[in-house]
Order: C-alpha cells, then structure tokens, then sequence
C-alpha cells in the first residue's frame, strides 16, 4: 500500500480550488508546503490561507510546515479536513511535546529531516511519530533533482519500523520525486511520496499519479 502526495507548490496558485479538483479523483492527500521565509528562503502560505486551502480541499490534507518555530504554531494548522502535520526536527525545540501536541488534535505527527539531518536524531522520538519524512531535496522550492544519496537514511527508517513493529507509521519523501525517481525511493523502503513538478507540470495530472504508482509497485 502506497500514498501519492501532490503538492501545490508549483499549481497555478491562482486556482487552488481548480488545481485540487484535478488530482482528487487520484491522490491520496494533497501536500500543502507552508514556507515562511525565515526556516526557508521562500514564503508560500501564512495560517489563514492555509486554513482556506485545507477547508476547501475535496482531499485530506498533509500540511509540510517549513516554518520557524514549529513548536508554537503545529497544532494551529489541525482543521477539520487536515490529515497531518508534520514540522521539521530543525524548527523545534522540543520535537516530542509538538507530535504529541499534533496527535492530541487527532492528526496524524510527522517530523521532518533535511538532507543534512542526520535520521538518528529522531530514534528516540519513534513512539510520538506517525509520519517520517526524509528530505530527497533542501527544502525550499520545487523542481529540485532527487537526491539519491538519502536512500541510506530511508533504509535506516524503515529497518527500525520493522524492528520495533511500528507498521503504522508512514515513511514519506519529499522533493524531486519523479517517473525515474520514484522507484528508488520505493525499494529503499518509502511508502508515502509527495510529487509537486513531476504531477503539475504534466498535460494530465491525474494520469500522472497513476504512472507514478504503477512505476513504484511494477513487478520486475
Ligand atoms: C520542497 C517542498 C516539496 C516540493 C516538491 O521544499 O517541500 O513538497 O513541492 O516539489 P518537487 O516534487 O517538484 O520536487
Ligand atoms: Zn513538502
């Protein structure tokens, strides 16, 4: 079982309701990257629009906050059609009260490494986590190249996953996910992949989450 995550990040931003309508029918959740131009050099969507989007989305929503001081403001983004919230370990000061904080609004947690993170940082963290999400890209911006050489950190994951049981908790990734790309992730042990220029920048958005999950469960 795997989740395909599109993200709006580079949709026509001038038709969210439009741009979402395209990939309901296919998608699992839509990724909603918050930036806040201070944890990155970009800024996309301050807490009141991004409650407008998540309200009226037709699909649960997987908020990414790329934000400073993620412990303040997690649980803020837990509106009724959100379906997680993950913060990056970067941005918080005290990573296990914020999941938990994000569990008890009924969300599902998720925590965040960037490519320079090391994964051991959140092994003792494990039993607060629902969602891991390995950063295949600096966070930031959209169509950025894969970077392969994460894989490592998402095996690790997915060891220790199996080794303590967690069969709930979804292993994500996020950044210049792709027909060549997704595949790798995939074997390295991912279940749950965000994809932003790779659905949006194709004729048929839709047909183009179907591929991607073909190309990730193809049999040889
Ligand atoms: C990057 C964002 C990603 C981005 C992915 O900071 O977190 O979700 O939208 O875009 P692609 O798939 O184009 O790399
Ligand atoms: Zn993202």
């Amino acid at each position: 079982m795997i989740r395909i995550c599109p993200s709006i990040l580079n949709a026509n931003f001038e038709d969210l309701p439009g741009e979402i309508a395209r990939v309901a029918m296919s998608a699992d959740l839509l990724h909603l990257d918050v930036m806040d131009n201070v944890f990155v050099p970009n800024f996309t969507f301050d807490l009141n629009k991004s409650q407008e989007i998540i309200e009226a989305s037709a699909l649960p929503v997987d908020v990414h906050l790329m934000i400073a001081e993620a412990d303040k403001h997690a649980a803020q983004y837990a509106f009724e059609n959100t379906a997680s919230i993950t913060v990056h370990y970067e941005a918080c000061e005290d990573p296990r009260n914020t999941l938990l904080s994000i569990r008890a609004q009924g969300k599902r947690s998720g925590i965040a490494v960037k490519p320079n993170t090391p994964i051991e940082v959140i092994e003792d963290l494990l039993d607060a986590i629902d969602m891991i999400l390995v950063m295949t890209v600096e966070p930031g911006f959209g169509g950025q190249s894969f970077m392969e050489n994460m894989m490592p950190k998402v095996a690790k994951a997915r060891h220790w996953l199996q080794q303590k049981g967690l069969s709930d908790t979804w292993l994500q990734v996020d950044g210049g996910i792709a027909l060549p790309t997704i595949r790798t992730a995939y074997l390295a042990g991912a279940d749950t992949f965000v994809a932003g220029s790779a659905v949006y920048k194709h004729s048929d958005p839709a047909e183009m989450i179907e591929m991607l999950r073909r190309e990730a469960l193809r049999s040889e």
